[in-house]
């Protein structure tokens, strides 16, 4: 079993000296608290090991004398690097050019070429330590912005490395990322492209990322996929999720519950509005705090009966925009306590310092409202935690639309940050919700974060390396030019036992706007008739129409027919086999029900209902709107959807949900077993016929073919499904041409 680096500027634990003794507690941020909930799961057997890289913040002597007294279910490799140039790769290129960079404030980036010297130079260090320790079959997962060269310079000298990299802040748009002096453009994106997966938490910053790639580097981009330098890479969106059940089940734990109570006992009988962040100019404190202000200003008959409080955990002080920022907060809640409290009724309290789990976990459960309104945030922990923590499935959570959270959380009152009124507005609404609603919403939100998890974001993450790796032993295209045929055409003739398995749309039928008129022309059905007539021949038709279309146009020829991409077979001249579950049809209603949303907010757009998959079709609808429309859903889904359960294809015009273990390859892994055969043709188009080219891969007597000009797992390309027709026709006749 290979073994898993964890890669990431910060390790999980900070030590902290307390008297003559060292303690140490989980560092602070999004990025520690997910992956090491993730690493922390039992029954996470995958690697053999795994190791988190990271730089020390302490001494080499320090780090010793504390590890001792460290226990956790993975191990650590801290790198100790000189303080100078940890502090301009860290507070220089890292927080004052990539961080205000990535979160929209331009203003705030500081471009010193000594910052991005140093910044390669860590990033440098960080590939020769792994150099030391890696074997070709590890894996290893980069994460966050501080490391995006690292993957590339591991590539250089490991070629054959499996790599992963995660992004957990937001990916800008071309329009921020060409500030950045042009070389450093160039390094940064060769870099992140030695990774064979790169992952983001929503689909606008994946899109944005492939269009800086396609500029910058001029890399071409196709579905998900990015050719570079020879290689495939494959992007994808994964929003990070949290140990669920972890917070769940806190809100009964004793400490938890204690804590609670003292909360409660403080508040009385005021309403609480909590919220915490690290200081950091994104998090939107000051709007929030106007927002406050403005609810106070609009409902005098709250003052006295509600009260905020507001936690603010370090980070970054040693940067001026941090330090300011925090001198800026004191000395408004300083103002506005005066301004509106008096000698019994503080309408802030702020804390800044860390809280315990504990502590937060308190806070979560005792407040009636969790204002969360940063004015930009990759994901946001916070608003999950809260959500998940309250197991009375009561309060509310304000949130701001620029959270990559809010694509998940739609039951929240989503609020823009820069408008006071209506943050105003909605603590108004929140305060005032009857428990019925404070319910309904969330439970939907509950529901939707707990089947979507840490663990299954993870194992999203891992899937799609798997599949990525698989799949870059793709070749160029090649085109079946009269070489190949002549060859084709003599196995064909040669071969006793044959097996065709011919894909439909896209393969023998052209597309058409409405899939239901796409039946097949006369000399189609000729020529299948033809070829199945032939005893030495097994013909299947391997689509993901569904069984009565198939039926409808097929049924009356000798042929197999395998519909929804493997749900249903039907061998030839026998009836219709099911591979579906009821669990499986269940889970589907669920996303109808999310897609019939989306037909009523883009105009043309339909679903297509199947017996074992639904999809939402949107080729007739406006393109404006429809491109935005089908990225919305994606990442809905791809945050909602359970991949252990179902998964997700992006196909030409359509998104379509279907059973996770269906796929073509598995359905035509069987007639491989039941055929032996000594020629295989197998001739599809798109993305879902991969599956069974890369079945076919090393079998000596197979042809693959795929239809269009990308390249593909197929041997061959064909161009248009004309030409596959043509093809078809001449093997009808070239056993007579012998
Ligand atoms: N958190 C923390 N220390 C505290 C309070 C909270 O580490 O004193 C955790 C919080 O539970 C959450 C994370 O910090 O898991 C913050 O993640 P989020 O994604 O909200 O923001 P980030 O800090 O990563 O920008
Ligand atoms: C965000 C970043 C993480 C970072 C965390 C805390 O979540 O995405 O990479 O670790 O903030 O910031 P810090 O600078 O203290 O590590």
């Amino acid at each position: 079993m290979s073994r898993l680096f964890v890669v990431a500027n910060r390790l999980p634990v900070t030590i902290e000296k307390q008297g003559e003794t060292y303690t140490y507690r989980q560092s602070s941020g999004g990025l520690v608290a997910a992956i090491s909930a993730y690493l922390s799961q039992d029954g996470n057997t995958r690697f053999a090991q795994k190791i988190w890289v990271g730089v020390s913040e302490c001494s080499e002597t320090v780090w010793q004398t504390a590890a001792g007294t460290m226990s956790a279910d993975y191990d650590f490799k801290p790198l100790f690097v000189s303080p100078k140039t940890y502090d301009q790769y860290y507070n220089g290129f890292s927080n004052s050019v990539l961080w205000p960079l990535f979160h929209y404030f331009p203003s705030f980036a500081d471009y010193q070429p000594s910052f991005f010297e140093a910044y390669l130079k860590i990033n440098t260090h960080f590939a020769d330590v792994l150099l030391q320790n890696l074997n070709n079959d590890d894996t290893v997962w980069i994460h966050d912005y501080h490391l995006l060269p690292l993957a590339g310079m591991l590539r250089k000298k490991l070629p054959s490395l499996t790599i992963g990299f995660f992004l957990h802040i937001p990916f800008p748009s071309y329009e921020l990322f060409r500030v950045i002096p042009k070389q450093w453009q160039h390094e940064l994106l060769s870099g992140l492209l030695g990774a064979d997966v790169i992952g983001f938490h929503t689909e606008d910053y994946r899109q944005h990322f492939l269009s800086c790639v396609q500029k910058v580097v001029k890399a071409k981009s196709e579905n998900q996929m990015i050719i570079y330098n020879g290689r495939q890479i494959c992007t994808g969106t994964f929003p990070i999720g949290i140990d669920f059940d972890r917070f769940h089940n806190a809100a009964s734990d004793r400490n938890v519950l204690a804590k609670r109570a003292d909360y409660l006992r403080s508040k009385q009988d005021k309403k609480l509005l909590f919220s915490v962040d690290r200081l950091d100019y994104t998090k939107g404190v000051f709007n929030r705090l106007k927002g406050y202000r403005e609810f106070l200003v609009q409902n005098p008959g709250y003052r006295g009966k509600v009260v905020f409080a507001l936690v603010i955990v370090p980070s970054r002080d040693n940067i001026s925009k941090y330090a300011e920022r925090k001198k800026m907060i004191d000395e408004y809640i300083g103002n506005f306590n005066s301004r509106f409290g008096n000698i019994s009724w503080q309408p802030v309290i702020y804390q800044y310092g860390h809280l315990s789990f504990e502590e937060l976990l308190g806070l979560y459960t005792a407040c009636d409202l969790a204002l969360i309104t940063p004015l930009r945030d990759g994901m946001n922990l916070v608003a999950k935690e809260f959500v998940a923590s309250r197991r009375d499935r009561q309060g509310v959570l304000v949130l701001s639309e620029m959270a990559g959270a809010a694509n998940e959380l739609t039951e929240a009152l989503l609020i823009n940050p820069n408008d006071r009124k209506e943050i105003a507005q909605m603590i108004r609404m929140g305060l005032e919700m009857s428990p019925g609603e404070q319910e309904e919403r969330m439970t939907a939100m509950q529901q939707r974060i707990s089947s979507y998890n840490v663990i299954t974001w993870a194992k999203a993450f891992f899937s799609k390396l798997d599949q990525a790796r698989q799949q870059q032993n793709q070749t160029e295209p090649r085109l079946l030019d009269n070489f190949a045929k002549a060859k084709l055409f003599q196995h064909y003739t040669q071969a006793e036992n044959r097996l065709l398995l011919l894909d439909y749309d896209g393969t023998l039928a052209p597309f058409t706007a409405d899939p239901q008129a796409a039946s097949p022309s006369e000399t189609v059905l000729q020529v299948l008739a033809e070829l199945s007539a032939d005893s030495k021949n097994y013909l299947y038709i391997v689509s993901g129409r569904d069984s009565d279309s198939l039926e409808r146009w097929l049924g009356h020829l000798p042929v197999g027919l395998i519909a929804e991409h493997g749900v249903k077979v039907k061998h030839p001249k026998t009836a219709w086999q099911e591979r579906g579950t009821a669990a499986t049809r269940l889970a589907l209603l669920n996303v109808e029900n999310l897609m019939m949303n989306f037909v009523e907010q883009c105009p043309g757009s339909f679903i297509e209902k199947k017996d074992f998959s639904v999809a939402w079709h949107y080729r007739k609808a406006d393109l404006s709107i429809s491109e935005l429309k089908a990225r919305q859903l994606y990442q809905l889904l791809s945050s909602t959807v359970d991949p252990a359960a179902l998964s997700i294809l992006q196909g030409h015009k359509v998104i379509e949900v279907k059973g996770a273990n269906i796929n073509k390859g598995e359905a035509i892994a069987q007639l491989l077993g039941q055929y032996p055969s000594d020629f295989v043709l197998c001739i599809g188009d798109d993305q879902t016929d991969e599956d069974m080219f890369r079945k076919l891969q090393g079998n000596s007597n197979a042809f693959t073919i795929k239809v269009g000009s990308e390249s593909s797992l197929a041997s061959y390309n064909l161009l248009t499904p004309y030409l596959v027709q043509e093809l078809l026709q001449r093997m009808c006749t070239c056993d007579e041409l012998v």
